[in-house]
């Protein structure tokens, strides 16, 4: 492989599933641009496709498949015209069926899994070196191993050019996989062993990002809050990094996601009280409001507990609002196990929820229950428990009228003379003004709210 750019390369990634993946996508992007691949956004003109594949819900290697049927045929017109495409599945559908999926589709050239990111331009360079021999004598590369190192170690940094594309947003993983074996969740299988970057390298990266102009950084991890670091020998928690983050001057919004009820520590309340940096919003998933359905998905916490943890949140933070994930239709669920759900609902009060039907994912716990949830059941539960949340959601927004909240500015409105920004709360706000107010937080009194959105007024402070 070139070390030039003399002669640049077009790469497509096709990112499925969660923030991870996005985050993972761009370190993909960032470790191959010193080999002279650029990204494209035309699939048909990329000499190298990725796709990142996701593996949590339904279906997922059934899309993979159908894709790879697609970039088959892309391929084989590129050929036609002297040209060539290389083929790769990355993510946690790679991770889960490499050997599968390179029996099942000869197209792919590589498939490997998250652990295996840092090798990618060796990979690369292996299957370019190998273009030239027929496809039968050819052999795809699959590397789904767990290695023994560190995979963080070899993450290649985040460009700056890169990063001033993504704009005043940016993800940032501090953590990777998951210890808590949930029954239904793939995750520990996929992604493996809980793994927590040091701090050292999280704050270079984030000074990095807000050098380049990010204001707002989103920590990623699986289960994020179970975030343990070395900081010179001494382990350091999610709070802790928080508030050392918290430092970078400049860095004015932190998030993080995705988060356990049980890793809600005290330290990590704390710093929810004491950093007005720390977003009063997050996402701490429940799945479920029945105990005896939290207890068969390995929750190992109570319906109970988990109200408990967001009245300590509440308290230390008072304007926290919550966002949650459901699952309905978990085997064994009853129809009094769903109304807990319901109920469970009911008493938080979300500002947003995402919710799903369960679904067998082969290899967890869940795979061998038996007393599966009929089909027809699981799509009423699932519709019910929409209408309660997006009742809520609207709730929500309607609570923000009237109200003045800070809107990070990011972008050109639709409308020209309108630009569009986001809340504290992660809701999408559009406000009349200039393109001069971009890339910095405002003052918006929120005068009302459409579909998904907030309608703000800029609030001039008037000099007395
Ligand atoms: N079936 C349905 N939903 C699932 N999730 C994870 N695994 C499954 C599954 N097997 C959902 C959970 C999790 C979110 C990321 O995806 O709600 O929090
Ligand atoms: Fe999966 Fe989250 Fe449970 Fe970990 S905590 S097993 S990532 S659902």
């Amino acid at each position: 492989m070139t070390e030039t750019r003399a002669n640049t390369k077009k790469l497509f990634i096709k990112t499925y599933g969660c923030q991870m993946n996005v985050y993972d996508s761009d370190r993909m992007m960032d470790a191959l641009a010193p080999h002279g691949y650029e990204t494209t956004l035309d699939m048909a003109t990329a000499d190298l496709v990725l796709l990142n594949t996701c593996h949590i819900r339904e279906k997922a290697s059934e899309k993979v498949f159908s894709e790879l049927g697609r970039l088959k045929e892309l391929q084989s017109e590129r050929r036609a015209l002297g040209g060539d495409m290389m083929i790769g599945v990355a993510g946690c559908v790679a991770q889960a069926e490499g050997e599968e999926i390179a029996r099942r589709a000869p197209v792919v050239d590589m498939v490997f899994g998250p652990q295996a990111y840092h090798k990618l331009p060796e990979m690369v360079s292996r299957t370019e070196s190998t273009r030239h021999l027929h496809q039968a004598l050819r052999k795809p590369i699959v590397d789904t191993d767990f290695p023994e190192e560190d995979k963080f170690a070899h993450l290649p940094a985040a460009r700056k050019e890169v990063t001033i594309k993504r704009g005043l947003t940016a993800f940032l993983t501090v953590q990777e996989g998951c210890d808590k074996f949930c029954s239904f969740c793939v995750v520990p299988y996929t992604r493996g062993a809980e793994v927590s970057r040091p701090v050292s390298q999280i704050l270079a990266e984030a000074r990095g990002l807000v050098e380049a102009g990010v204001k707002e950084i989103t920590l990623l991890g699986q289960n994020v809050n179970a975030y343990h670091g070395d900081d010179e020998g001494r382990v350091v928690g999610l709070g802790e990094l928080a508030h050392r983050l918290a430092e970078i001057h400049g860095l004015e919004r932190l998030r993080y996601t995705t988060s356990h009820p049980r890793d809600m520590d005290d330290a990590l309340i704390a710093a929810h009280r004491d950093l007005d940096i720390l977003m009063p919003y997050l996402h701490l998933p429940v799945q479920s409001g029945s105990d005896s359905i939290l207890k068969a998905m390995n929750r190992r916490h109570t319906a109970a507990e988990y109200l408990k943890v967001i009245e300590t949140i509440k308290t230390a933070r008072p304007d926290m609002a919550l966002s949650g994930d459901f699952i309905v239709g978990f085997p064994g669920e009853t129809d009094q196990d769903f109304e807990d759900t319901l109920k469970i609902i009911a008493d938080v009060g979300y500002a947003s929820a995402y919710s799903f039907k369960y679904s067998t994912r082969p290899g967890t716990p869940g795979a061998n229950l038996g007393d599966q949830v009929d089909e027809a059941v699981k799509n009423e539960r699932l519709w019910r428990l929409q209408d309660l949340v997006n009742a809520q959601t609207t709730a929500f927004h309607a609570s923000c009228v009237g109200k003045t909240i800070p809107v990070l500015v990011e972008r050109p409105g639709r409308m020209p003379g309108q630009v569009g920004g986001r809340s504290p709360y992660l809701q999408a706000v559009h406000l009349d003004g200039g393109a001069e107010l971009i890339g910095a937080i405002h003052q918006v009194e929120i005068v009302g709210t459409s579909t998904n959105s907030l309608v703000g007024r800029l609030k001039v402070s008037v000099a007395a």
